[in-house]
This record gives C-alpha cells, structure tokens and sequence, in this order.
C-alpha cells in the first residue's frame, strides 16, 4: 500500500472525533447503538467534508490556486465547509448553488448552510436545477482564469478520490477507536450521497484488514445506482492507494428504501428520527442526510432486517444547520 501517512493533508478537523455509545437510543430500540461523531470535526459547524477538505485544500495549495470553486444544493453542507475552509486558508470561494425543486420555501433560500456561506464570505451563484451545472462552472472558471485567477475545483460533495482519502482516514481512527474501546461493531451505518464518504471509509476498512459491513442509506438514487457509483469511486481509490481494486466487489451495499420521493425532500420518517435523536439523545441530525439515514437504521431494526443484539455503529455526517432551513418541519 502506498504510504498513506504521506499524502499532503492540512490539518483541519478536531480529531480524533468521540465514539460515544447512544444509552437512551439503544434501550428504546432494543439494540446497541453507537455513534461515530463526525459533526463534531469543528470547522464552521463541522461534519463529513471538513475531513475531506484536508486532503482538497493541500493540493490546492500545493498547486498554487487562490479560488476554490466548488457546487451543491443551496443548502450544501459541503459548500459551507468549503467557504470555511478557503476562508481559513486565505483563498476566494465562488460556490454555485443549484436549486432543489420541492423543499419548504419559508428559510430554505435564506437561511441555514447559505446564510453561513454568506458569512464566510463566499461568492454564491445561484442556477436552477434544469440549468446545466457543469456548463456553468466550467464558464465561471474560464472567465476566473481570464481574470488572471488560479482556480481550483471541487467537485459535487468533494468526492473524487483525494477528498475520498479523507474518509480512509476516518477508518484507521475509528478502527483505533473500536481496539481502545474493546467493542465488537458488525456494521456501521452511513448516510450516502455524492459517495466520497462511504468510498473513503470501505478503502480504510480494506487497508486495515478490517471486514465490518458498512450500509449506505441513499439520499437520492436507487440501491443499484447508488452500489454503482460507490464501488466505481472505490476501485479508484484502492488503485491509487495501490491496493487491489477488485476488493472493491461485493463489499458495498447500500439501501435506496428511505430517500422518499427525492433528494431534499422531507419523509415523515425522517421528521420522526430527527425528533427522536433531540429528544433522547441531545443529538441533531439533519434533513437531508443523516435524519434520512437514522430513520432507515430506525425502520431496518424495528422490522427485524438488522438483529437487536448486534452492535451498530452510526456514522453522524453532520449538517444541523438544515434544520434551521426546514424549520417549518419541526415547528407544526
Ligand atoms: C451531512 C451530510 N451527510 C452525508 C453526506 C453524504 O456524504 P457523501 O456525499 O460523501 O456520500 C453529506 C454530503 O453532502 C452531508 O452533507
């Protein structure tokens, strides 16, 4: 394996994050429940992209860009630590943000990750979702370098394979975690998106020699579309770690039941698991992501699908500060 310790990484997040077991959540579901706490990675509010924003914003640096360029929903947890970031590293950001159609309307244009991007002094560019994304960017970075700017892009969730070697990071902590800890963990529950996190952390798992399942909870495609697009980026991130790439086979699953009608928009499952894990736990989840993924770990363990005596491990990703975007949700 390539010498991970290596690879240019700013140091970025709090971490290590605290793996801490869930008592009131556990009891009530009849399963032990733990939680890997990544919404506590500290940069602006925190969650998933900080880690991977540390491997991004080295090779930025490293080639000699001052603009990060970046895309998302309007309400992108990735576009908030991303203006953060090139905040905190001296760079312009210029975020484009694609509409969602079928989101509340009260706060979701003003409020929550877009009023934080303002604040962290991000250019935003506002496009609809029927307006092509990368013609947009690849305009907006053409007309950048025309201004003699170096811009550097991240994709959609910094999920190529660099921002990925975030998450492959987060395994070895969390495998560090479990040995200290003297735990048992049979599967760790994730909410999957752009597939940089799930990628990163089977590429951990797979380098550590670790065989714990991992479940991705869909936040937009299908359990085929999503499997897809997760082992595609994990057989890049296994060749570029100069590990065997087919080990990427047969170790990613994922679950497409609980993203309801589409990506953004509430399910009453999800207003459920949200209120749950406030309420007996002090823990906040998000709308879009881990609110989804928590009512899938939910419903999978009510209906049998996974065993009351084993020990889960919930990924939290982060992203609170949606809630303040669909507050008409958590009002009624
Ligand atoms: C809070 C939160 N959780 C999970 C994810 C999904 O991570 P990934 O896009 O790496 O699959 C995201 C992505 O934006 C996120 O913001």
């Amino acid at each position: 394996m390539r010498e991970f310790s290596t690879i240019p990484r700013l140091n970025i997040g709090h971490g290590p994050t605290p793996l801490e077991y869930a008592a009131r959540l556990s009891k009530t579901l009849d399963c032990s429940l733990y939680i890997k706490r990544d919404d506590c990675t500290g940069l602006a509010g925190g969650g998933n992209k900080t880690r991977k924003l540390e491997y991004l914003m080295a090779e930025a640096q490293a080639l000699g860009a001052d603009t990060i360029v970046t895309v998302g929903g309007i309400q992108s947890n990735h576009a908030r630590q991303s203006a953060a970031a090139a905040a905190k590293f001296g760079f312009a950001c210029e975020l484009v943000l694609e509409n969602v159609p079928g989101v509340p309307q009260a706060d979701y244009h003003q409020n929550g990750n877009v009023l934080l991007d303002e604040l962290l002094g991000a250019n935003i560019h506002r496009i609809t979702h029927t307006q092509c994304c990368d013609d947009y960017c690849a305009d907006l970075i053409e007309h950048l370098k025309k201004q003699g700017k170096k811009p550097y892009f991240i994709p959609v969730g910094g999920s190529n394979v660099i921002g990925s070697l975030g998450y492959v990071r987060c395994a070895i902590e969390l495998l560090e975690q479990i040995k200290q800890q003297q735990l048992e963990i049979d599967q760790i529950v994730l909410a999957s998106g752009s597939a940089g996190t799930q990628a990163g952390l089977l590429a951990g798992l797979i380098a550590c020699g670790s065989n714990i399942r991992v479940l991705g909870i869909n936040v937009s495609r299908t359990e085929q579309q999503q499997t897809q697009l997760v082992t595609r980026l994990l057989e890049q991130l296994l060749s570029y770690l100069d590990l065997e790439p087919r080990q990427a086979r047969d170790v990613v699953h994922t679950n497409g039941d609980y993203f309801g009608s589409g990506y953004g928009i509430a399910t009453s499952a999800m207003i459920d698991a949200v209120k749950l894990c406030a309420s007996q736990e002090g823990l906040l989840l998000d709308p879009v992501y881990t609110g989804k993924a928590m009512a899938g770990l939910l419903d999978l363990v009510r209906c049998g699908d996974i065993s009351g005596d084993s020990k889960q491990l919930f990924l939290h990703t982060g992203g609170s500060q949606g809630v303040f975007a669909y507050r008409e949700l958590f009002t009624q």
